[in-house]
């Protein structure tokens, strides 16, 4: 199947699939122009040509006929703008040079179509695992008057509704120049009405879905943290005013990077609409050498015409398996007990065993034993950068814990937090350059704790060889590497002056190198990643580890909106989720066992709490919750996830997980108040085959098509607050 053509005559690149078209144009034999993106278009008859009209203080390029004003950068739609001839939105690219000049001028030089996808040198990226599966169109543009080549490369998957993008620049010139921005994608849509959806959040309250419709001026959706960070997931959707959840239009966009990002939304005076995705410019600048060359990260763009739910299983499906990697990445994943909340610092082995005790009782897979095993460190001010085993607190060592739980046949989990460092630790006695400070100004605090400056070789070098020190002797199956707060005073000692622009980049760019090693080397561990909860709930930190702690938000009723937000963008195989105590640690709510077991169970499932304190009654409901996790967790980690009723509109909560051949689904409806002389609830099923039978809770018999159409009542009634009922589907023969 060809996937990706030029047409000569038209000068028209057209990248399709059966069921999307992105459509390339170069105008004025120079200027790389954006005709569509959409559903597929089998033969392009020019619809979308750009018409030749005269707008007022819409300048036109030089070389242009006198008298000919029709054409303006200013109007027409673009692939990379750059600003100076005469487009006054955002651009997608700036260089400064040394003479002083930021204008550039990309136009259109050659192309090359490869079979498959290239990989992105020292970034993540979606990948293929076989050349089949996706051609890739490399269009390189050129400035002259530099020597500077700017290749960008869109990839086509033959299966999936996704255009993957990045951008390198390549000096070829003489001197040096320096990258003030390059962004990894930008798109430019015909005026129409659309409507922004993001994710912001904070910590213990991620990804909340903010939906509102776009107007003219620039909307900047960015992280200045050193992170992706709880604040603004690098996720954006934009959708048709009446796009809902299963019809409809909508056009997700996400960045492959963990660092300071942004997305960029600019509805011009034409009611045009800019998108833009990148590296932040803030506090960015990156200086190329001559013969030297920048690659951007990679860019997802997905197109749906069935709704937002089309466009979130797009992204689980490419997420899951063409992004993340390793032997987990299609594995069931375990049933872990993680000490945190449990204990907090507060702990010795006899403790710890005792928690190992009753999860082995209970059915419990794996134990992971959070902050606090290492070095100097009984609360959170001292001992991170020390990655020592505390013989005091842990009498036989972390290997007697490893061998307490294997020998319980449970896999054990450790904790480290490798990106820092507290004053109060031999580290930074020894090396306090290795955290990252600015000369003469104070260092600020977060969480009394400092950043490791993983721009440094050296730095990350002493951090893996205390990891691998433990790694390599003792039996470790899974690893959290967690990251509890955001970047300050970012400066490097080692850096001359001309370089300090390039750390924010350089500190994710040394994160992944490390990443790389160690997930490759210690391939048989299974890694989540987590920063303060959700913190680094990114695409580019899921290439290494196929799963993240979502929150530390463990009440289950505030986790009904992050889950949910979350399943936006990133697949339910990626987003750990625990059963805790109550009243909860963050909420101080109280809520039943099965409704948090509900919750958590939607995602990877866990418990995070004192499972020797429980009542003998409470301890039968966690046994039946784990064997039924263990049936049907393939399901519920790796089948298509619908969301039915969304807890940011109402009361309600349901969504539903079905398998491939649709003979399986377990739905989950919460309600979160308690409704006086309520209405009787009704809940309608997706996904399912219309002309299949299905038994519900091994009980009534309905058709597909009535589940689906006319649903069930929520009967018995649900009593009292924080409410959840399970609806397990099988197809009967
Ligand atoms: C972060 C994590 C928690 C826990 C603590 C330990 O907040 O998100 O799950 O590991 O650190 O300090």
């Amino acid at each position: 199947m060809t996937l990706i053509t030029f047409d000569e005559n038209k000068q028209i690149f057209h990248l399709s699939n059966a069921s999307i078209s992105y459509l390339i144009g170069i105008e004025k034999e120079a200027y790389l122009s954006h005709l569509y993106f959409g559903k597929a278009i089998k033969t392009y008859h020019d619809g979308r040509k750009y018409p030749a009209i005269n707008r007022s203080f819409s300048p036109n390029p030089d070389g242009i006929p006198l008298k000919t004003r029709d054409f303006s950068l200013d109007t027409i739609l673009q692939e990379m703008p750059s600003y100076g001839h005469g487009d006054f939105r955002n651009p997608a690219v700036q260089i400064k040079q040394v003479n002083g000049s930021s204008i550039t001028e990309f136009v259109y030089d050659s192309y090359e179509i490869i079979f498959g996808k290239p990989e992105l040198d020292g970034l993540p990226a979606t990948y293929v695992e076989d050349k089949k599966e996706a051609e890739t169109l490399v269009i390189t543009l050129v400035d002259k008057l530099l020597g500077l080549k700017l290749k960008l490369s869109y990839t086509i998957y033959a299966n999936r509704d996704v255009i993957a993008r990045n951008a390198l620049l390549e000096n070829n010139g003489v001197v040096p120049v320096v990258i003030e921005k390059l962004a990894s994608l930008s798109v430019d849509l015909p005026a129409q009405d659309l409507e922004l959806i993001s994710l912001p959040g904070r910590h213990i309250k991620e990804r909340e879905i903010e939906r509102q419709p776009i107007q003219r001026g620039t909307r900047i959706i960015d992280s200045k943290r050193g992170t992706s960070s709880h604040q603004a997931n690098p996720f954006i959707a934009l959708v048709a005013p009446k796009t809902d959840e299963l019809t409809g239009i909508a056009i997700g966009l996400t960045l492959v990077y963990s660092g300071n990002h942004e997305m960029l939304i600019e509805q011009d005076q034409f009611s045009q609409t800019r998108v833009m995705a990148g590296i932040n410019p803030f506090g960015f600048e990156w200086e190329l050498g001559s013969n030297a060359c920048f690659q951007s990260p990679e860019a997802l763009l997905v197109y749906s015409d069935q709704g937002i739910n089309g466009m979130s299983q797009t992204f689980h499906d490419l997420l899951q398996t063409r992004l993340a990697r390793g032997r987990y990445r299609q594995a069931e994943r375990p049933i872990l007990i993680n000490n945190w909340e449990a204990t907090y610092f507060d702990f010795d082995a006899d403790k710890i065993k005792s928690i190992v005790d009753s999860a082995a009782d209970l059915g419990i897979e794996l134990f992971v034993l959070d902050d606090g095993w290492f070095g100097k460190r009984d609360e959170d001010i001292s001992g991170l950068g020390d990655w020592i085993e505390n013989t005091e607190k842990l009498k036989d060592g972390l290997q007697g814990i490893a061998d307490y739980v294997h020998q319980k046949n449970m896999s054990f989990g450790l904790w480290f937090e490798p990106e820092m460092v507290n004053a109060d630790s031999d580290l930074f006695r020894e090396h306090p350059d290795y955290a990252l400070q600015t000369p003469g100004r104070g260092m600020s605090t977060s969480r009394d704790q400092y950043v490791l400056d993983f721009s440094r070789q050296e730095v990350r070098a002493e951090i893996t060889k205390q990891m691998r020190a433990i790694l390599d002797t003792i039996d470790i199956d899974y690893i959290k590497w967690d990251m509890n707060r955001h970047l300050t005073e970012v400066h490097s000692s080692t850096a001359g002056a001309a370089h300090q622009g390039e750390i924010f980049h350089r500190y994710v760019l040394g994160l992944y190198e490390m990443l790389e090693e160690l997930t490759t080397e210690y391939d048989h561990i299974l890694w989540e990643g987590c920063s303060g909860g959700g913190g680094r709930f990114d695409a580019g930190f899921l290439h290494y580890m196929p799963q993240s702690w979502t929150s530390d938000n463990t009440d289950a009723i505030e986790r009904l909106d992050i889950q949910y937000g979350t399943s936006l963008l990133y697949p339910i195989s990626s987003m750990g989720a625990h059963v805790s105590s109550v009243p909860n640690h963050q909420t101080y709510r109280e809520t039943g066992l099965e409704i948090r077991g509900d919750v958590a169970m939607s995602g990877i499932f866990g418990y995070e709490l004192n499972l020797q304190d429980m009542s003998q009654t409470e301890k039968t409901v966690v046994l039946e919750q784990v064997a039924f996790y263990k049936i049907h967790r393939k399901l519920l980690q790796y089948g298509k996830f619908y969301r039915l009723l969304s807890p940011f509109e109402s009361n309600q909560t349901a969504w539903i997980f079905v398998n491939d051949d649709q003979s399986q689904a377990i739905g989950f409806y919460f309600r979160k108040y308690a409704e006086s002389a309520g209405p009787l609830r009704v809940i309608k099923f997706t996904g399912l085959a219309p002309d299949k039978t299905y038994q519900v809770n091994d009980d009534a018999i309905y058709g597909g098509d009535e589940l689906m159409s006319i649903g069930l009542y929520i009967y018995p009634f649900l009593e009292g607050d924080y409410q959840s009922r399970k609806f397990v589907i099988n197809e009967v023969k």
